[in-house]
């Protein structure tokens, strides 16, 4: 293992830059040269890419974001794409590959690892954290801080003037960022695309909460649609209410990543390149517990992964007077 290529691929989140800095340092303590390609696949396809050192990864664990930036390319997922991907990744003479991302990015390694002969290691990087076999992805802390800093002010208006906020979340497939920043920012109700959303119960819900102040938090691909839909829903039945929506959108991506995403991302960086100095090849890298190991990417792509619905019951336990 000479030379190792890295990636961001899909919707950044805190603590990539943390993994990049693990990465860069872990394969220059073993003499083998990293290899940063810009903007993922997108890159990958159009040959940009270029050795990284010591310096490039300085003073870069604090910043969200990535410093390799990031991309969705559709490209990648025709043969065509790959090809020119497979191309660029020969012609600079890459022993192995580490893609930081979520399921479209873990989607694209299988793909190329099915047509190229190239050690290729997954580490889960996503807001989101939805991907099957780890309990954890990097980001998700960072991003429910982000969302439970918002609620709180939101809070103080909502009380202040007495009214019902729908607070819209990321989550297009899932609702773990909805679920946990409900619990953890008292949230009276959350609406999540894993349940079926019945709105004569969430009105119920509002109106005997014996209060006419609540937060509501929406996962932006709840299948009743997003927030502003949801209000509109219930505002016939809620007349005497004064209804209110926030969208806190990509503000939950960005930010200086929190002290957990940091460490498990230098972890995860770190095993990676160990594993591809092991001959590992078509795995994540996952969290179980307090321990990292290792899931077969084809296995991590075909499964769906549900958050814990148990939360459901407890928002409701909680929310009763
Ligand atoms: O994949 C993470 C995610 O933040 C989703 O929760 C969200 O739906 C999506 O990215 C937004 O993507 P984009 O930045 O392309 O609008």
């Amino acid at each position: 293992m000479k030379k190792i290529a890295l990636i961001t691929s899909g919707g950044d989140a805190p603590g990539m830059n943390a993994a990049i800095r693990a990465i860069v340092k872990t394969c220059l303590y073993y003499k083998i040269t990293p290899f940063g390609i810009y903007d993922g696949y997108k890159g990958m396809m159009e040959g940009r890419g270029r050795q990284l050192n010591y310096s490039d990864v300085d003073n870069i664990i604090q910043y969200g974001g990535t410093i390799l930036g990031s991309a969705r390319a559709e490209e990648f997922y025709q043969v065509e794409g790959r090809q020119k991907a497979i191309c660029f990744l020969k012609e600079n003479n890459i022993d192995g590959l580490i893609v930081i991302g979520g399921d479209g990015t873990f989607a694209g390694a299988h793909l190329l690892g099915q047509e190229m002969k190239i050690p290729i290691i997954g580490i889960p990087g996503t807001i989101d954290n939805d991907i099957f076999g780890t309990e954890y992805t990097i980001g998700f802390d960072t991003a429910i801080n982000t969302v439970i800093g918002a609620v709180d002010k939101i809070r103080d208006t909502a009380s202040s003037h007495h009214r019902v906020f729908f607070v819209e979340v990321m989550g297009r497939d899932a609702g773990f960022i909805a679920l946990a920043s409900a619990v953890a920012s008292g949230a009276e109700s959350v609406l999540i695309p894993e349940e079926t959303t019945d709105i004569l119960k969430l009105v119920e819900n509002i109106k005997n909460q014996g209060k006419n102040s609540s937060v509501i938090l929406v996962a932006e691909g709840d299948d009743a649609g997003h927030a502003i839909d949801i209000m509109h829903k219930v505002k016939p039945y809620l007349k005497e209410y004064e209804l209110r929506i926030s969208v806190l959108g990509h503000i939950q991506r960005g930010g200086s990543p929190s002290a957990k995403d940091r460490i498990i991302a230098t972890r995860m960086g770190n095993l990676a390149v160990e594993l591809l100095r092991e001959s590992k090849t078509n795995i994540i890298v996952v969290v179980k517990g307090d321990k990292l190991e290792t899931c077969s990417i084809s296995k991590a792509i075909k499964q769906h992964i549900l958050p814990d619905m148990g939360f459901l019951k407890l928002i409701e336990v909680l929310r009763k007077k």
